[in-house]
C-alpha cells in the first residue's frame, strides 16, 4: 500500500502522507493541505473527517465492532461493573481491586449536591425537560467546586472532579425526578452499589421503601456500559469542542449533555418509546408508521434505526435485546411496546428501502423497553443516556488536554455572502 496521497491542483503536484490506526484505518493527513495548496476542506457532517487520534474505544461499523480500550462490548457488558468500565475508559486500564475500592469510595463520598443547589429542582417549571434541568445543575455544580485551572495539583483535582461528576449526575437525575412528580428528595446510601443507589433516589420513599431488584439492578449496569463510549460522536466531539478552549470540564459536560438531547442524537431513545405508543394507542399499524418513515415528503424518521457509522447491527443493540428477552423471562412480565418493537424491526429488516440503506436497530431502539420495565418515565430515558455516557465524556477530555498535539478547535467555513458593498444610509434603505 502506499504511504502516500498524491493531489495535483493548479498545474501543481503535492504529497500528503497516509496515517494508520492500530486497527489498520487509513487516514489521508491533510494537516498541512492549505499551507501547501491554499485549499481547504469541505465536509458537511464530518462524514469523511477525522479529527483527532484516539486511543479510547475503537468501532469498525461495517462489521458491528465495537471494544473500549480494546475489551469487547459483549465482554464488558456481561463481566463488568459500570463504575469498573469507567475507570477503563478515563485511566486506559482495567482497575485493580485497590484501584476500584478507592474509587467506589470516592464515588461513595461525593455523592451529594450542594444543599443550595435544592431549590434548583423544586423552582423549575414542572413541564421542564430533564435534560435542560441536568445540563443546568451539571454546570451550577462547577460553580461550587473549585476551578480545575486555578489548582496545582491538577491529577489530584481532576481524579476529584471526575468522581465527583459520575457520582453526582445520578443524584441530580435522580432529584430531578422526585421533584417532578413532588416527592421529597431521597438520600444516597453509603453501603449500596452504583446501580442500587440510583434506583433507591429513583423509587423509594419514607411511605414505601423500595428494594432494587437485582435483575433490574444488573440491566441498569449493562446499560450504563453501553452507552459509556462512541468514539467521535456528536455530543463527545462537543465535549471536546468546548473544552479544546480550556473552559472548564463542567462547562464541557454541560455542553455534550445538550448535544445529546437532539432526537437524531441521545434523544432518539425517548422518540422510540414514543414511537411505539403512538402505534399503541392511536391505532396506526406498524406497516403504516413504516411507510411514513420511508415518505421524502414527511420528515418523520424511524427513530431507533440506522447510524452514521454502524452500516450492519450495532453490537450494542444486540447485547440489549438479548437483555431485554432475559429481564422479561426472568420477572414473568409481559410488554405490549415489545411486541410492536419486535414486530416493527422485522419489518424493517426485511423492507428494500432499510435494506438499501443499510439501516438497522440501533442502541436507542431496545433501551426504553428497558427503562420503562425499571419504571423510568419516557421523558428520563435521555437523561439515563447520559448517565452512561458521561465516563466516555469525561475520558475523551483528558486525552485531549493530556495531548500536546491538541489545539483550540477551529474549522474553516467557504464564504458564500455578499462580496465587499457600500454602506448605505438608513432612510434609503
Ligand atoms: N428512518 C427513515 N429513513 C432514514 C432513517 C430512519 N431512521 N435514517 C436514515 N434514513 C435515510 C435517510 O432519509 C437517507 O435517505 P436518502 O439516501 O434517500 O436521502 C439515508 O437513510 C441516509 O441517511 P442520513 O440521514 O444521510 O444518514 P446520517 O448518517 O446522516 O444519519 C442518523 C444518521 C442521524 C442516526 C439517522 O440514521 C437517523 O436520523 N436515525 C434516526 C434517529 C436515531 O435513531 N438516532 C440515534 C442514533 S444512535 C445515537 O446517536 C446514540
Amino acid at each position: 500500500m502506499e504511504d502516500k496521497v498524491k493531489l495535483s491542483f493548479d498545474g501543481k503536484d503535492f504529497e500528503f502522507p497516509v496515517l494508520k490506526g492500530s486497527e489498520n484505518e487509513k487516514a489521508f493527513d491533510v494537516s498541512e493541505l492549505r499551507k501547501k495548496t491554499g485549499l481547504v476542506t469541505l465536509d458537511y457532517g464530518y462524514l469523511n473527517t477525522g479529527s483527532t487520534k484516539s486511543a479510547i474505544t475503537f468501532v469498525d461499523g461495517e462489521n458491528g465492532i465495537l471494544r473500549y480500550r480494546g475489551y469487547a462490548i459483549e465482554d464488558l457488558a456481561e463481566k463488568a461493573t459500570f463504575p469498573e468500565v469507567a475507570w477503563l475508559l478515563i485511566y486506559g486500564e482495567l482497575p485493580t481491586e485497590a484501584q476500584l475500592m478507592r474509587f467506589r469510595t470516592m464515588l461513595t463520598e461525593n455523592a451529594l449536591i450542594h444543599e443550595n443547589l435544592l431549590h434548583f429542582f423544586r423552582e423549575m417549571p414542572p413541564s421542564a425537560h430533564p435534560m435542560g434541568i441536568l445540563s443546568s445543575i451539571v454546570n451550577a455544580v462547577g460553580l461550587f467546586t473549585p476551578r480545575f485551572y486555578d489548582d496545582d495539583n491538577k491529577a489530584d483535582v481532576f481524579d476529584l472532579t471526575t468522581v465527583g461528576l459520575i457520582s453526582k449526575i445520578r443524584t441530580i437525575a435522580a432529584f430531578t425526578y422526585k421533584a417532578s412528580i413532588g416527592e421529597p428528595f431521597v438520600y444516597p446510601e453509603a453501603e449500596r452499589s452504583y446501580c442500587s443507589n440510583f434506583l433507591n433516589m429513583m423509587f423509594s420513599s419514607k411511605a414505601k421503601p423500595y428494594n432494587p431488584d437485582p435483575i433490574m439492578e444488573k440491566a441498569l449496569n449493562t446499560l450504563l456500559i453501553v452507552h459509556a463510549d462512541h468514539e467521535q460522536n456528536c455530543s463527545t466531539s462537543t465535549v471536546r469542542m468546548v473544552g479544546s478552549s480550556q473552559a472548564s470540564l463542567y462547562a464541557s459536560i454541560c455542553a455534550g449533555i445538550c448535544a445529546l438531547w437532539g432526537p437524531l442524537h441521545g434523544g432518539a431513545n425517548q422518540a422510540v418509546l414514543e414511537t411505539l405508543l403512538r402505534i399503541q394507542q392511536s391505532g396506526m399499524t406498524v406497516q403504516q408508521v413504516m411507510e411514513k418513515a420511508k415518505d421524502k415528503n414527511d420528515p418523520f424518521r424511524l427513530s431507533g434505526f440506522g447510524h452514521r457509522v454502524y452500516k450492519s447491527y450495532d453490537p450494542r443493540a444486540k447485547v440489549l435485546k438479548k437483555l431485554m428477552h432475559q429481564v422479561f423471562e426472568r420477572e414473568h412480565e409481559h410488554d405490549p411496546l415489545l411486541d410492536i418493537a419486535t414486530e416493527l424491526e422485522e419489518r424493517a429488516l426485511k423492507d428494500d428501502y432499510f435494506i438499501e440503506r443499510k439501516l438497522y436497530p440501533n442502541v436507542d431502539f431496545y433501551s426504553g423497553i428497558l427503562y420503562r420495565a425499571m419504571g423510568i418515565p419516557t421523558n428520563m430515558l435521555t437523561v439515563m443516556f447520559a448517565i452512561g455516557r458521561l465516563p466516555g465524556w469525561i475520558a475523551h477530555w483528558k486525552e485531549m488536554h493530556d495531548d500536546p498535539c491538541s489545539k483550540i478547535n477551529r474549522p474553516r467555513q467557504i464564504y458564500t455572502g455578499e462580496v465587499l458593498r457600500p454602506w448605505v444610509d438608513r432612510k434609503d434603505r
